[in-house]
């Protein structure tokens, strides 16, 4: 039987695996690969907006000094540079798309207020369902141009001669010149998380055994406010946009949470996320107050249809709130043009690492990575000749589980010890504790085989994504961003400024000192 082609493969169907699908298909001949539904993806679920600095008194250099500043320090910046540029330019393409942007009775593009941010900057759609609104138009954009293979998991990345040339997956193998990682994040490593329940992190897993680079693994973004509506274990996103229209975080005696802080309620995330984490870990609950929002229904009709489902009226009642896994700010290494360090593989939105989002991403930067950096990948891609590998040059073999292998744990006790010792609070005993953990799991989580189902798979990537991000945050002896150590609570600009964490199935754990992104010492721990 001839083997399966297609000029490229985009594993994901997120915002940047639409965006790069969309601009490809004119030119090649693509397939979005998904292991749900084309339209499940942490993107489609997006509620505050995408950032752009649009209005009047707002400019591209704010925009890049509040990403700098809720990032601490830790960009590549010439690549944030590149992202709030092209801000602008994504809402005109998103307008051509046909995105209908909620508007002022002038007609002027409404703009929404985040955490952190100096300006109103944010773009929205139907309130809170940007995420949804966007997914809606970029899926119409590609129907007909391009192949959609839904419910099919990769299992393995197919190398010949130390490039990616393939896929397998649980139906067939498929071989391409170019194979993109849209995968997004990793959010249900932890109990609590703002992602979909694809989001496994498998994309960081694939890469890796691919023999890619992943950096900055320690940063993981706690979102804020989860709606803790009690009889769920499942807490769904309160956008930080409600905080940005006037809601406010009170305790159980109204007191308000955020006082002392000159941001108050749109301090950064992880700041406002450890403030909302002590207090409950005290055994006080937290409530986000939106009594003094106007037309709450209008503005957030996502929300409120939550808020009604759980019978809590947000017009009169206070929303008890709990922080969750949103986002990483690390990932699978790459350049300006989505580039990963192994040739023909490439990577973009959330399961890439451009730097643009340092140790913390600045509130609705994601979805306008994703759009940015597709662009910048697919022009790359436009411009180079890429070859294809089929089997024919290739000896691919059935791999069959041996009785060496060890029982995982199930996903529920990896999110438990995640949670509780690689948190919104880390201290070494804990993160030494985890490390021990996961040792008996490691050689078995670091191969795949053909007889894997679905969920030993994803097992498997939790696991080594979660030794990732234990032994980076482990290593990283200061806080900055999403990796807060109690024992190292300060950030330490003398050790750490300009150092990033590596890790590669041929390094290890590598620490290596960029200045002004430019490597200048690379070293093995
Ligand atoms: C939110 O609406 O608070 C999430 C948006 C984001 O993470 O940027």
């Amino acid at each position: 039987m001839a083997d399966k082609t297609v000029d490229v493969i985009v594993i994901g169907s997120g915002i940047a695996g639409l965006m790069t699908a969309h601009l490809l298909a004119d030119h090649l001949n693509v397939m979005i690969i998904t292991k749900s539904n084309a339209e499940t993806s942490n993107s489609s679920w997006a509620q505050g907006g995408m950032a752009a600095a649009i209005s009047p008194q707002d400019n591209w250099q704010k925009h890049l000094m509040d990403t700098i500043e809720a990032g601490q320090d830790h960009h590549n910046y010439s690549n944030v540079e590149i992202l709030v540029k092209r801000a602008p330019e994504m809402v005109k393409k998103l307008l051509e798309l046909g995105v209908p942007f909620d508007r002022s009775s002038d007609g002027s593009l409404l703009l929404g207020m985040e955490g952190a941010h100096q300006e109103r900057r944010i773009v929205h759609v139907n309130g809170d369902k940007t995420g949804e609104a966007f997914t809606k138009a970029l899926l119409k954009a590609v129907k007909e141009r391009v192949t959609i293979a839904d419910h099919t998991q990769v299992y393995e990345l197919i190398l010949n001669n130390e490039r990616v040339v393939g896929v397998k997956t649980n139906k067939e193998i498929i071989f391409a010149k170019t194979i993109v990682l849209a995968t997004g994040g990793l959010g249900q490593l932890y109990k609590h998380t703002s992602n979909v329940k694809e989001a496994t992190g498998d994309g960081f897993a694939l890469a890796y055994r691919a023999g890619a680079v992943l950096r900055d693994m320690e940063f993981i973004q706690f979102h804020p406010t989860l709606l803790a509506a009690t009889g769920t274990d499942t807490f769904e996103l309160i956008s930080e946009a409600v905080r940005g229209e006037g809601a406010k975080l009170i305790d159980d005696n109204g007191k308000r949470l955020m006082e002392k802080n000159p941001l108050k309620e749109l301090a950064p995330r992880d700041v406002v996320s450890r403030e909302i984490h002590r207090a409950l870990s005290v055994g006080k609950k937290i409530y986000l107050d939106c009594r003094e929002i106007r037309n709450f229904a209008k503005r957030f009709p996502g929300l409120s249809d939550r808020c009604e489902a759980f019978e809590i009226n947000p017009k009169y009642a206070l929303l008890p709130v709990a922080p969750g896994a949103h986002f990483i700010s690390g990932g699978v290494q790459t350049d300006s043009v989505g580039r990963t360090t192994v040739e023909g593989l490439f990577a973009v939105g959330e399961v890439a690492c451009t730097g643009v989002h340092g140790a913390n991403r600045l509130a609705s930067n994601s979805l306008l990575e994703g759009m940015v950096f597709a662009e910048q990948l697919v022009k790359h891609i436009l411009s180079q000749s890429f070859t294809l590998h089929t089997s024919n040059q290739l000896l691919l073999t059935v791999k069959r589980k041996d009785s060496t292998f060890v029982d995982l744990p199930s996903k529920s006790e990896i999110q438990e010890q995640m949670t509780d010792l690689v948190g919104i609070e880390r201290d070494k005993q804990g993160l030494e504790q985890m490390k021990q953990w996961l040792q008996p799991f490691l050689f078995t989580a670091s191969q795949v085989f053909d007889s894997d189902n679905s969920d030993i798979l994803e097992r498997k990537n939790m696991v080594l994504i979660a030794s990732f991000i234990t032994e980076a945050a482990l290593l990283r002896t200061e806080s900055r961003g999403g990796h807060y150590r109690t024992d190292y609570p300060e950030r330490d600009d003398n050790k750490w400024m300009g150092r990033y964490l590596l890790s590669s199935k041929k390094d290890g754990l590598t620490n290596v000192l960029e200045i002004n992104n430019s490597k200048v010492a690379s070293t093995s721990l």
